[in-house]
């Protein structure tokens, strides 16, 4: 049987169609069912649904094939036995094996029936699905409207991504300001057409035994000052460009004035640890630089800044980090030090080119493999008769200019 983990809006879709928090779906549309969904909201059948619920999975899966979907963490979440192919995307029902445990929260993400059981039976219940806080007005009105309708309240924090803890506790504030609430966390993420994510809001208030539903406000998020939120300094370039030497004076200026912790994680030094085995094939190199991305992420996460100085040869793989630092709300700068491959070679430094173009190392950057120059850096830096101080001055002034260093 094969193996298969989703990404993490496939994942909680899958949470959903399990728990039946998606019902009347028991599995992921096929090409006809989406495309019906899409054109008039309703399933072949005429039952109203919103939105295509598909999954993408490798080619290589085809109708008949049994695949275990895992989470990250390794754990099988599902069976989805595939009954048919549509381009990337596969349909097919999905069989629940354990109980997800995969995400945050698991005592507030409980399934419909378990909730369903602790309503009133018969009684009016109004849900709100929230993605950020509920003001005092969307509190009051909440209230006002459970007592109308002589309602139970049931709060529904949506807990997709990174906004997801703090939807959660502001539910759990709202519930103490409304007596009896219940509070469950679903796993909805976010649809692009604000009319098919309340529709689809909706729906799962319903299978949740909502007779009502009251959609919380859109969260405004306010981004915190540029000197508080996480950054990513990232240089790219030739081996003997001078990334590291630049990457490091950075990484001492900052430390200089103080104000930010710093973490750099120098291309040499990420391979005898982070990255040790890996190769400098084009696989290996990717892994190192989505292995560099992913720590780099971690610390802006926390409001960190950290300085990258792999050679990071290929630029889809540059734009995945770009994409995991956004994804936690960090900041991205791309520095090219563009010193050409006539200079670096001049330097050989660690005697490397000469090695390569006498063919003793293979794969190598510049001589025998590729590396694709940046069309999105944010400052490209020849160091060619450039002083050090020079480079890592126009690094500094990009950051002070964008306000993350004051
Ligand atoms: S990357 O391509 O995966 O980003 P990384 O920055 O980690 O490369 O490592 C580059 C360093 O490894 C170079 O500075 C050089 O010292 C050393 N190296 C050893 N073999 C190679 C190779 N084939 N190509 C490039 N660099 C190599």
């Amino acid at each position: 049987m094969t193996e298969w983990t989703p990404d993490a809006r496939e994942l909680a879709d899958l949470e959903l169609l399990l728990s039946g928090a998606y019902a009347p779906l028991t599995g992921f549309l096929t090409a006809a069912e989406a495309e019906s969904v899409a054109g008039r909201g309703r399933l072949p059948g005429g039952a109203p649904w919103p939105d295509p619920v598909t999954i993408a999975l490798p080619d290589e899966i085809g109708p008949g094939d049994r695949v275990t979907l895992k989470d990250p963490e390794g754990a099988a979440v599902a069976v989805l036995t595939v009954t048919e192919r549509d381009g990337h995307h596969a349909a097919g029902p999905v069989e629940a094996l354990d109980a997800p445990v995969y995400g945050p929260f698991a005592r507030l993400r409980r399934t419909p029936e378990e909730v369903r059981k602790d309503l009133p039976d018969g009684g009016e219940v109004l849900a709100v699905t929230m993605r950020g806080p509920l003001d005092s007005a969307a509190l009051d009105d909440v209230a006002a409207t459970a007592e109308e309708l002589d309602a139970a309240v049931l709060l529904m924090p949506l807990v997709f991504g990174e906004a997801g803890p703090a939807v959660v506790r502001a539910a759990l504030k709202a519930a103490e300001r409304l007596p009896g609430a219940m509070v469950v966390a679903v796993p909805l993420a976010p649809r692009e057409d604000a009319e098919i994510d309340l529709e689809l809001r909706e729906h799962v208030a319903r299978n949740y035994g909502a007779t009502e539903h009251y959609a919380g406000p859109a969260p405004v998020t306010i981004p915190g000052p540029p000197h508080r939120r996480g950054l990513v300094v990232f240089f790219t370039g030739l081996s003997g460009s001078g990334k590291s030497t630049i990457a490091r004076g950075l990484r001492d200026a900052l430390l200089e004035r103080g104000g930010r912790t710093v973490t750099y994680l120098d291309g040499d030094v990420v391979r005898l640890m982070l990255s040790a085995g890996l190769t400098f094939s084009r696989e290996d190199r990717d892994r190192n630089i989505r292995r560099i991305g992913f720590v780099a992420a971690e610390v802006a996460r926390h409001g960190g800044l950290a300085i990258c100085a792999p050679i990071a040869p290929y630029a889809a793989t540059r734009d995945e980090v770009r994409a995991m630092v956004a994804e936690v709300g960090g900041d991205f700068l791309l520095v090219h030090v563009a010193t050409p491959l006539e200079e670096c070679e001049r330097r050989d430094r660690k005697g490397l080119y000469a090695k390569a173009r006498a063919g003793l190392i293979p794969e190598f950057t510049g001589v025998s493999d590729p590396y694709e120059e940046p069309e999105d850096a944010d400052l490209v830096l020849d160091t060619t008769g450039m002083t050090i101080e020079r480079a890592v001055g126009s690094v500094l002034n990009l950051v002070t200019s964008g306000g993350w260093i004051r």
